[in-house]
């Protein structure tokens, strides 16, 4: 199905789109949640009831983002963003900055920023690259505490309204390397028009991956860029 250069699109990615960088997913067998359990480190339970171990926890993963770099998926999509003359939205799940620092512009992240930090005092939202901890204090107000800028699991996802918004407007929703066990992000494709087209570019079928129309299998870093090249090298004809 063949694109206009004016069609919107919308890109969802999650942790599979990452893990050619070297960090790890979450639900793969050697993924995050199986060496922690969800209700210990990312709920608001959880800090409330063992802040340090929330901070170390989040403090491993912003340490892991000085080893690792953006890949060949994270660099196409910045080539289509640059390249597309429609409109075009990403929307990543992913609390790393891999998508920022590879040059994507159009971007939200919906589940929060490990680079980031929110006074519980004063609200303010500031960007964080250390170690944080309870003794942390606020830059605006100078007081506290700090927590990782992080949608936790019973938190609503950020940016929804314009997402949602995107959503229902796209002529293209495409998602990379994301499970579909999170919700509302897995319900996206099911929030788009029905003239829509729908592609999933994942190692494995995801769990909601009947909804779309096109589901490739492979890695991010091989199927993100040729998948840009066919769209780039439609719209020019
Ligand atoms: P998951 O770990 O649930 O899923 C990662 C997906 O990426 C799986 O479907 C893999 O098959 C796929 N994958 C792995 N390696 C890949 C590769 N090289 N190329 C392409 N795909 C690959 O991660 P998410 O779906 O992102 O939320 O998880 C969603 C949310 O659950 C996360 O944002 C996080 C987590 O709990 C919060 O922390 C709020």
């Amino acid at each position: 199905m063949r694109l206009s250069p004016a069609a919107r699109i919308v890109i969802l990615t999650g942790a599979g789109i990452s893990a050619e960088s070297g960090l790890r997913t979450f639900r793969a067998a050697d993924g995050l949640w199986e060496n922690y359990r969800v209700q210990d480190v990312a709920t608001p339970e959880a800090f409330r009831r063992d802040p340090a171990l929330v901070h170390r926890f989040y403090n491993e993963r912003r340490r892991s983002l000085a080893t690792v770099q953006p890949n060949a998926a994270h660099r196409a999509l910045v080539r289509l963003e640059r390249a597309w003359a429609g409109d075009i939205l990403l929307v990543t799940q992913n609390v790393d900055d891999l998508h920022d620092r590879a040059g994507s512009k159009r971007l939200l992240h919906m589940h929060g920023e490990l680079l980031k930090g929110r006074c519980l005092g004063c609200q303010a939202i500031h960007s964080w690259s250390k170690d944080m901890g309870q003794d942390s204090r606020c830059p605006a107000c100078g007081r506290g505490p700090v927590r990782p800028h992080i949608v936790w699991f019973g938190e609503m996802p950020l940016a929804m309204d314009q997402i949602f918004e995107a959503l229902e407007r796209c002529d293209l929703f495409l998602a990379i390397g994301t499970s579909g066990h999170v919700h509302p992000a897995a319900g996206f494709v099911e929030a788009v028009g029905p003239g829509t087209r729908t592609v999933e570019l994942n190692l494995q079928p995801s769990l909601v991956a009947s909804a779309f129309r096109e589901v490739r299998q492979g890695k991010a870093k091989d199927l993100v860029p040729a998948f840009v090249e066919e769209l780039l090298e439609d719209a020019s004809h």
